[in-house]
């Protein structure tokens, strides 16, 4: 009360007073299950390999790999997304690494699967991109652009290959039109019915993916803007949402994250199905360079993003992070 008189209406402080009162009043909390742990498999290596521009991740060997897929399911998370690094002499025009089903994404498919069988939610990254000599999502026409159908032919046999390998979930990142229709057609008829596809409905042409290209040894030239989204544009994820979910999407993804915010809260709004959010290499090089040199401090930093993106709409988190913040929680 000051000497001026009691202001009417409520006073929100009084719910901040402690850190009981604020846990209880919390309006959106993580749960280990809300996050799933993308990494990186490299074929040919002994040793876990560091990621310069990405603190913390490595590129795994199939070993290690096993035992990163158990301490995430230890920790409660819910899924592992795996992305293949073949060795650079398997690289080839058409990406035929990906679809080989001795290829190293279908390898650790059946590694990680004979480690954890149901318990844990498996999925692949089905794109082309870490195949390819060139570094594009899809194979080339003669003029040298990414061909949209005759990708379309190379992702639904990706398709085949990975739920063959034990993927739980496919999640087409290439950004091809119509993939989610050919890859669900190419699933339910090799008896792969139940095999979910996830969506990557909005997905941006992003300065922030510049990590994950070391991570995944990167061939690629030039940029993918001619398949990925302009980051301008907000009412045509509305477009690729619709026309994913029309194809049969089981859940979606919006990606990156962070700065995409308003694209997955109008995503949530819109669907019924279970919406994911994906932040990305650069996002957590951002936390960590800043951490590193004292700007910031980490740990907060990084609660208090995935908190903003499951706020904005998501149901499903990927990241980095996924193990060591589900063991905090
Ligand atoms: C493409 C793919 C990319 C990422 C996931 N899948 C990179 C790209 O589109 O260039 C980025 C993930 C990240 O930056 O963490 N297969």
């Amino acid at each position: 009360m000051t000497k001026y008189g009691t202001f009417p209406g409520a006073r929100p402080r009084r719910l901040r007073t402690t850190p009981a009162m604020r846990r209880m009043v919390a309006e959106h909390r993580l749960h280990p299950a809300d996050l799933i742990l993308p990494a990186f498999v490299r074929e040919g290596i002994s040793e876990p390999v560091p990621i310069s521009a990405m603190p913390g991740v490595v590129q795994h060997t199939r070993d290690t790999l096993r035992k990163a897929a158990v301490e995430a399911l230890e920790a409660g998370v819910s899924g592992i997304m795996l992305f293949g690094v073949p060795e650079e002499a398997k690289k080839d025009a058409a990406g035929t690494a990906g679809t080989d089903s001795d290829g190293i994404l279908q390898v650790a498919l059946r590694d990680v699967r004979a480690e954890v069988g149901d318990d844990l939610v498996v999925m692949s990254d089905l794109c082309l991109d870490e195949f390819t000599d060139h570094g594009h999502c899809g194979v080339l026409d003669a003029r040298g652009r990414v061909d949209n159908d005759a990708t379309l032919e190379r992702y639904a046999e990706m398709a085949q290959v990975q739920a063959d390998a034990g993927a739980h979930v496919v999640a087409p990142s290439g950004m091809m039109d119509g993939q989610v229709g050919v890859i669900r057609d190419a699933l339910d008829q090799t008896g792969h019915e139940d095999v979910s596809v996830l969506a990557y409905t909005a997905k941006y042409s992003s300065a922030f993916y510049g990590p994950f290209r070391e991570a995944v040894g990167s061939s690629l030239q030039g940029d993918r803007k001619t398949y990925q989204q302009d980051p301008a544009n907000l009412r045509e994820s509305m477009r690729e949402l619709a026309l994913d979910l029309e194809e049969g999407a089981d859940m979606v993804m919006v990606k990156p994250a962070l700065p995409y915010l308003d694209v997955l809260a109008k995503v949530a709004d819109a669907v019924d199905v279970p919406v994911a959010a994906y932040q990305i290499s650069g996002e957590l090089a951002m936390i960590e360079a800043a951490a590193e040199k004292g700007w910031i401090d980490r740990d907060k930093a990084i609660l208090e993003t995935l908190t903003g993106i499951k706020r904005a709409g998501a149901d499903l988190i990927l990241t980095y992070w996924a193990t060591e913040v589900a063991r905090g929680l």
